[in-house]
């Protein structure tokens, strides 16, 4: 008995000293966000940020990242919020050219199944909706198309997967199960665009929004099907 309570004492430990190894590895750039966060509740920075990053979109395809005057940046919700995607981001599984992960995930009901139209030939599209990024009871976004609170149960997430199914019609989209895991896998929070094959990692996008870049995958997958053209030519030639 003793033993064991020694034992669970001493797991315990480990857990502390790695969850503050953890803390110490991310606290730089948890504060580097927060200081960019703090900059943007001056709304002549705030504009002038947005400006450059819209010059530095990489095409029509980037959604432009929009905030409207009234929303707060530096809180404590959107400090929580940056923590966790930080967080979530670190101990990711999938990571590019390894295996992905198989996570689970909940299948709508009455969903019309369509692919992405543009690279349907050589790619299927899913959309895994995961945890709200600005949950109308957290880092609460006025620019957010629906007030959603935070899920509490799988009927909440559905409900809301629903709405984001209407929004895009031309992709399957399913939703994340309530242990979150297919975002803790991906490290998706607030929103994270990958491309797998092989079930292998083939591309992972950065962190969302600021890494998030439809055009970075549009050109990868230009890349691929240039590439399945070519080693067709040679086939033909052979
Ligand atoms: C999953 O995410 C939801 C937020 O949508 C949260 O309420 C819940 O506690 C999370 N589940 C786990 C197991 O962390």
């Amino acid at each position: 008995m003793v033993a064991e309570m020694q034992q669970s004492a001493g797991a315990q430990t480990v857990k502390a000293l790695k969850n503050a190894a953890v803390s110490l590895v991310l606290l730089p750039r948890f504060l580097v966000a927060a200081v960019v966060l703090w900059f943007l509740d001056f709304l002549c920075i705030r504009k002038k940020v947005l400006l450059r990053m819209r010059d530095h979109e990489g095409g029509p395809d980037d959604p432009p990242v929009c905030i409207s005057d009234s929303n707060r940046m530096f809180s404590l919700e959107s400090l929580k919020a940056v923590w966790h995607g930080q967080k979530l981001d670190f101990f990711k599984s999938a990571h590019l050219g390894q295996r992905a992960p198989n996570t689970e995930v909940v299948q709508l009901k009455e969903q019309k199944t369509r692919v992405a139209s543009q690279y349907a030939d050589i790619a299927d599209s899913l959309l895994v909706y995961i945890e709200e990024a600005h949950p109308s009871d957290g880092w609460a976004s006025s620019d957010a198309p629906y007030q959603i609170p935070k899920h509490r149960c799988l009927e909440d997430r559905l409900k809301a997967a629903q709405l984001l199914n209407l929004e895009v019609p031309g992709c399957l989209v399913v939703a994340d199960t309530m242990e979150n895991s297919s975002n803790a896998a991906y490290g998706a929070y607030f929103e994270r665009l990958y491309i797998l094959k092989d079930e292998k990692v083939a591309y992972q996008g950065g962190r969302g929004p600021e890494g998030y870049s439809i055009s970075e995958l549009r050109s990868w997958l230009d890349q691929y099907r240039n590439s399945l053209e070519n080693s067709i030519t040679v086939v033909i030639h052979v």
